[in-house]
């Protein structure tokens, strides 16, 4: 932790409060790759800010990563902070600019917390291409933590079962797993995945595990969807690329645009 990181936040939240002339927001949520199509759904549109204008933001480096904060009104009258965008730990900005957005958010006045992203599937068993799965607990391999010093954290229950049951009477259907987070961005090995599975992994990605530790520390409530875009992941005998993963996203966005803004509305 450098005090400067939380200081950084606080001044982003300023500059919300002051761009967006609202004095909290009830949500936050993290498009990952793919999910920023499904955006749109979530309810209507009050004001964007591109990352750029705010202290600490930087424009994102990956295709699909949108790159800006849109304030979102929900049917049910919930103002929402999205996040088209977010900084991974692989693009070498440190740790520091991964949660950025998380200690926003907290510092803007947020309690509770979605991330999104596009996941490997370590399960094709049971996993298909698009299936959204609900993130039940993380195994951290990314090594690095948002976290420094002697402040111990507890991360018994990092994704709240509260939400997840929520998210249930929404759709009853929906699987869930565990979440293993490397830090890219090489794709994994056919041996790493083998290794994944054994030790109790469900889907494979390179984000939003470090992001839910910062959140936790602030003490928000964690809700983590997975779309998983490719079954098998490097198993599958098929080269991974970062448009097939977009394109499940594209072809997903209506189901978990519709999933999302009914899970917000039941916060
Ligand atoms: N591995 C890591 N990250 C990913 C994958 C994968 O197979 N698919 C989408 N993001």
């Amino acid at each position: 932790m450098s005090k400067d990181a939380y200081t950084l936040a606080s001044e982003a939240a300023a500059a919300l409060h002051a761009a967006t002339g609202l004095d909290t927001f009830d949500v936050a949520l993290v498009m990952g790759s793919g999910w920023v199509p499904a955006a749109d759904a979530i309810g209507e549109t009050v004001s964007e800010v591109p990352f750029t204008d705010l202290p600490g933001f930087r424009a994102p480096a990956v295709a699909g990563h949108g790159g800006k904060i849109r304030v979102v009104r929900t049917a049910a009258g919930r103002h929402a902070l999205v996040f088209l965008g977010r900084t991974h730990l692989y693009e070498g900005l440190g740790v520091d600019a991964v949660v950025h957005g998380v200690r926003t958010a907290a510092a803007a006045g947020v309690r509770t917390l979605v991330l999104t992203n596009a996941a490997g599937g370590l399960r094709p068993e049971t996993q298909n291409v698009g299936d959204p799965v609900l993130i039940s607990d993380h195994i951290n391999l990314t090594g690095a933590n948002p976290i420094t010093g002697t402040t111990f954290i507890d991360l018994t229950e990092v994704y709240s079962s509260r939400l997840r049951a929520l998210v249930r009477e929404v759709d009853p259907t929906l699987a869930d797993g565990v979440y293993v987070a490397f830090r890219g961005p090489t794709y994994e090995t056919p041996a790493e995945i083998r290794m994944l599975r054994t030790l109790g992994g469900d889907m494979v990605g390179m984000s939003t595990v470090l992001e839910a530790i910062a959140a936790r520390e602030a003490n928000l409530e964690v809700l983590g969807v997975s779309l998983v875009t490719n079954p098998g992941a490097g198993l599958a005998g098929e080269p991974l690329n970062h448009e097939e993963v977009l394109e499940v996203g594209r072809a997903t966005a209506a189901r978990m645009g519709v999933l999302l803004a009914q899970v917000v509305d039941k916060l």
